[in-house]
């Protein structure tokens, strides 16, 4: 008899973890104990970062020298020779790549890039979480022929990637969208990249590998790929009325429609509500709702016919769109929060590590005569 579990691992426990929580019939999601209802409401996306990779909230003095830290112009710049790597892309290299490319390169740079203790991993997470969102808006500048712009110091994350993009100082809203965004894509339990990364961790390779590993799982369409997948869709929609019957059609010709549906909510992803409420207010200030209106018909048809329900991926694409950013660069903002969450689950595999082997049930023939070539 058979034993293989449901396909995808479905349902399969693999590993006790302390970072994250998912209750997927309630529809609530905790990381290291406090719900991110709360944490949206209360707290900030480099409160976050120390709250996962440490276990507990910061008093006063540690979450000061942590933003010190995860702000400093030592951490967030590139290396000059990185800069020069990124000019020597094609052009058409698309985001995704050169994030996975970038990252694997500043471990060269990397001074502790081997080291595996602890402490060399807290440091090289400081530099790779603040090194990322650089990476991504260079990247941005030097495709459209543009200087990448110097990391401001006195900006958070969320602003000092937002003016890195654009070159102006983001609005306070705009600020206060993408942090809780960042906030909310932090970290999600045994989603496929973080398994990825834990993957790699186990056999004791390094942190950067680990994060390689994991950008390679988030930028496929059924994971991290999705929010883009969305945006495309709405384009392809053009106008709110015409949403319903593009969906229905959609629906009729089985498509698969993404931001929806997840292995394990059954219930409405508890995300998709902050960010429906945020790609709303900013698309009230920038004058333009119809992607929010497109996506709330959508939403509709597709849980009303499906029974199936918006994921994180849903909004987060029309927020991104209303503060002016590309849709090919969703799936890499998508990566500069998980990091966060990689690097906490890739320091816990490191705390108690066994090497992660898993088996295949064997379905192919097992006594096949060897013909000599001439033969066949
Ligand atoms: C996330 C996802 C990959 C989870 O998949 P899963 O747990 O393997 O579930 P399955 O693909 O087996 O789907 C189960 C059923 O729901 C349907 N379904 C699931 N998601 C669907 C979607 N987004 N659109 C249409 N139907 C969907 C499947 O067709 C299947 O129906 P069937 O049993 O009649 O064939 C899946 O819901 C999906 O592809 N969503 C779109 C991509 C996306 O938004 N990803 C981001 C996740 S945060």
């Amino acid at each position: 008899m058979s034993t293989v579990g449901k396909a995808g691992l479905e349902d399969v426990v693999v590993s006790t973890s302390d970072i994250c929580f998912i209750d997927g019939r309630e529809g609530r999601l905790l990381y290291r104990g406090f719900d991110i209802d709360d944490l949206v409401e209360q707290s900030s996306f480099e409160e976050v970062v120390f709250l996962l990779w440490q276990g507990h909230l910061p008093t006063r003095k540690e979450l000061d020298a942590h933003v010190k830290a995860i702000r400093a112009t030592a951490n967030r710049k590139l290396p000059p020779k990185m800069i020069a790597i990124l000019r020597a892309l094609p052009r058409k290299t698309t985001p995704m790549e050169v994030v996975r490319t970038g990252v694997s390169a500043l471990s060269a740079f990397d001074p502790d890039a081997a080291d595996n203790s602890r402490d060399a991993s807290i440091r090289k997470a400081m530099r790779v979480t603040a090194q990322l969102p650089t990476l991504v808006a260079a990247w941005e500048r030097i495709r459209r022929g543009k200087a990448p712009i110097a990391p401001n110091p006195k900006l958070s994350t969320a602003a000092n990637f937002l003016y890195m993009m654009t070159g102006k100082k983001p609005t306070p809203l705009a600020e206060q969208t993408f942090d809780v965004a960042l906030t909310l894509h932090a970290d999600h339990e045994f989603n496929a990249s973080t398994f990825a990364a834990r993957v790699t961790a186990a056999t004791l390779s390094d942190l950067h590998s680990a994060i390689v590993a994991a950008i390679g799982a988030l930028k496929g369409p059924l994971h991290g790929g999705a929010n883009e997948q969305v945006m495309l869709m709405v384009e392809k929609i053009g106008s709110p009325e015409r949403a319903e019957s593009f969906i229905k059609k959609a629906l009729a010709e089985k498509a698969r429609i993404m931001g929806f549906g997840h292995r394990v909510y059954r219930v409405e992803d508890p995300r998709a509500k902050h960010l429906r409420r945020l790609a709303s207010e900013l698309g009230q200030q920038v004058g333009d709702m119809s992607a929010v209106r497109i996506l709330d018909t959508v939403g509709r048809e597709v849980t009303a016919e499906k029974k199936i329900y918006p994921n994180v991926d849903l909004y987060s694409g029309a927020a991104y769109a209303a503060m002016g950013i590309p849709t090919d660069q969703f799936t890499p903002i998508f990566a500069m929060s998980r990091v966060a969450g990689w690097i906490a689950h890739v320091l816990e595999q490191h705390a108690n590590n066994r090497l992660i082997r898993p088996r295949s049930e064997y379905t192919g023939p097992t006594r096949a005569t060897y013909v000599p070539i001439e033969q066949r």
